[in-house]
C-alpha cells in the first residue's frame, strides 16, 4: 500500500546519490496523514500537536507547522527544534515526567500554550520558576486514567503503577492548590494511555473519566479550557492510513459541546507510514538451518524490532533469486541486532537494496551511534521524481566531535 509513495526507481536513484543506510520520507504521504486527521475531526475543531518524539526532523516538522499544527515536545531540545521548524509558541505543549527547572524556564520564557505536569513536586518547581520570572505558568496535569490500552508493556502508560501521570485523587489536590497560586494558571488536563493503540474503546473510557473529573473541578471553581487526549493511535505496519474516524467518534462524543478545546498529540500514526529505511545487502550467510542477510543498517539505525519486537514489512528492490526465508540483520555485535526475522524474500545479491517500510516514526529519532556507527542520512521525497537531502550522513569526525 505504501508503494505508491516510494517508487523503486526513485529509491534506487536516492541510494546511488545519498548512499545507504538512508531514511527516506515522503512529504505527500506525511501530508496525507495530516489531512486525514483533519477530515476525521472536522466539526470538533481540535488543536493537533504533533508529537515530535516520533520524528523530529526539521523538514517534516516544518510541514506540520505549515499545515497549522502545533507541537508536543518532551525536552528542551525538542522545544528548540520546534521553534526552529516554525511551530508557533502558542501552539506548543510540553509533556514528560522529568522536566528540569532549566527546561521549565525555557518553556515559560518561550510562552508556550501549556505544560503537562506529572507530579506535585514538578508543579511546585514550576511555581518557583514562574515566581522568579514574575509570570503565571499555564498548567495542565497529566492524569493517569487507569485504563488498559492493550499494547506492548514498554509503550503502555495509562495504568496506575506506571511512572506516568497522577491519579484523579492527587490531581484534584494539585488543581485546588494551583487555583490558589499567584504563579500557576490551571488551564488543562491530559491523558496519554500508550502507543500503538488500535481500538477506540480505551480512549472512550479514559475520555469519559477525564470529562467527569473536569466537571467535578468546575463545581469547585476551577474551570479548565483544554482537554488533551494525548497520542498513541496505532498504525498497522505497512499500512498507509489508520482511519482516525473511530478515535474522533470516541472522544468527540464525550467532549463535543462542552466548550473545552480538544487537543491531540499524534506522532506515530502521522510519521510511521511516511518513511522507510533503505539498506544495502553486504553479505548472505547460513547458520544451521537459517538464512541470513547481513545489511548495512543495524539496530543503531532502527531499534524497534529489537526493543519492541516490531515487525516492519521489507521488500527487495529489483529482481532477486529463489524465494527463501531470511533473517535480516545488521553488523552490530549483538544477537538482538535484527531488522526483520523469518521474512520471505527473493534471494538478493550483495549490494542490492532492501526497503524497510513504516519506519518514519521512532526510527531515526531513536537511532544512536552504538558500535561507533555514524548515523544515517535522511532524504525527503517532495514529488513524483523530486527529492532532497534533509540531513547529511554523519562522518567519523562527527563521532568524536563532542569529545574534549
Ligand atoms: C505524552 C505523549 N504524547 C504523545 C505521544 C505520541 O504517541 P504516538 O507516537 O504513539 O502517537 C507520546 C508517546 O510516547 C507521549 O508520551
Amino acid at each position: 500500500m505504501l508503494g505508491k509513495y516510494f517508487k523503486h526507481s526513485l529509491l534506487k536513484k536516492i541510494a546511488n546519490r545519498a548512499g545507504t543506510p538512508v531514511y527516506v520520507y515522503s512529504a505527500p504521504a506525511f501530508l496525507k496523514q495530516i489531512s486525514t486527521y483533519k477530515k476525521a475531526f472536522k466539526g470538533l475543531d481540535p488543536l493537533f500537536c504533533y508529537a515530535m518524539k516520533a520524528n523530529s526532523s526539521g523538514a517534516l516538522c516544518a510541514l506540520a507547522a505549515k499545515a497549522g499544527w502545533g507541537a508536543d515536545v518532551v525536552s528542551g531540545g525538542e522545544l528548540y527544534r520546534a521553534l526552529k521548524a516554525g511551530f508557533k509558541p502558542g501552539n506548543i505543549i510540553f509533556s514528560g515526567v522529568g522536566k528540569t527547572p532549566a527546561e521549565l524556564e525555557y518553556a515559560l520564557k518561550t510562552g508556550i500554550m501549556f505544560i503537562n505536569a506529572e507530579s506535585m513536586e514538578e508543579v511546585l518547581e514550576l511555581e518557583r520558576v514562574a515566581a522568579r520570572l514574575k509570570v503565571r505558568a499555564p498548567l495542565s496535569l497529566r492524569i493517569n486514567p487507569d485504563v488498559d490500552p492493550h499494547t506492548h508493556k514498554f509503550i503502555s502508560t495509562g495504568r496506575l503503577g506506571s511512572k506516568f501521570g497522577v491519579s484523579f485523587e492527587e490531581a484534584l489536590k494539585i488543581y485546588m492548590y494551583a487555583a490558589e497560586s499567584a504563579h500557576l494558571n490551571p488551564v488543562g488536563a491530559q491523558f496519554h494511555i500508550g502507543s500503538q493503540v488500535h481500538k477506540a474503546g480505551p480512549y472512550a473510557l479514559a475520555a469519559g473519566r477525564l470529562a467527569a473529573f473536569i466537571v467535578k473541578l468546575a463545581s469547585r471553581g476551577v474551570n479548565l479550557k483544554y482537554a488533551d487526549v494525548g497520542g498513541g493511535w496505532g498504525v498497522k505496519e505497512g499500512d498507509e492510513m489508520p482511519d482516525p474516524a473511530a478515535l474522533a467518534k470516541a472522544v468527540g462524543s464525550v467532549f463535543a459541546g462542552t466548550g473545552l478545546k480538544l487537543v491531540l498529540e499524534p506522532g506515530r500514526s502521522v510519521a510511521a507510514p511516511a518513511g522507510l529505511l533503505l539498506t544495502a545487502v553486504i553479505y548472505r550467510k547460513q547458520s544451521g538451518k537459517k538464512n541470513f542477510i547481513v545489511a548495512d543498517a543495524a539496530m543503531n539505525d532502527l531499534v524497534r524490532p529489537a526493543l519492541y519486537g516490531a515487525k516492519h514489512p521489507v521488500a527487495l528492490i529489483g529482481p532477486g533469486g529463489e524465494e527463501k526465508v531470511f533473517d535480516l540483520v545488521g553488523p552490530v555485535c549483538e544477537s538482538g541486532d535484527f531488522l526483520a526475522q523469518g521474512v520471505r524474500l527473493p534471494e538478493p545479491a550483495a549490494g542490492q537494496l532492501i526497503a524497510i517500510y513504516s519506519a518514519g516514526a521512532y526510527g531515526f529519532s531513536m537511532s544512536s551511534q552504538y558500535n561507533s556507527r555514524p548515523r544515517a542520512a535522511e532524504v525527503l521525497i517532495t514529488g513524483p521524481t523530486s527529492w532532497r537531502l534533509i540531513r547529511r550522513r554523519e562522518t567519523y569526525k562527527d563521532l568524536t566531535a563532542c569529545e574534549i
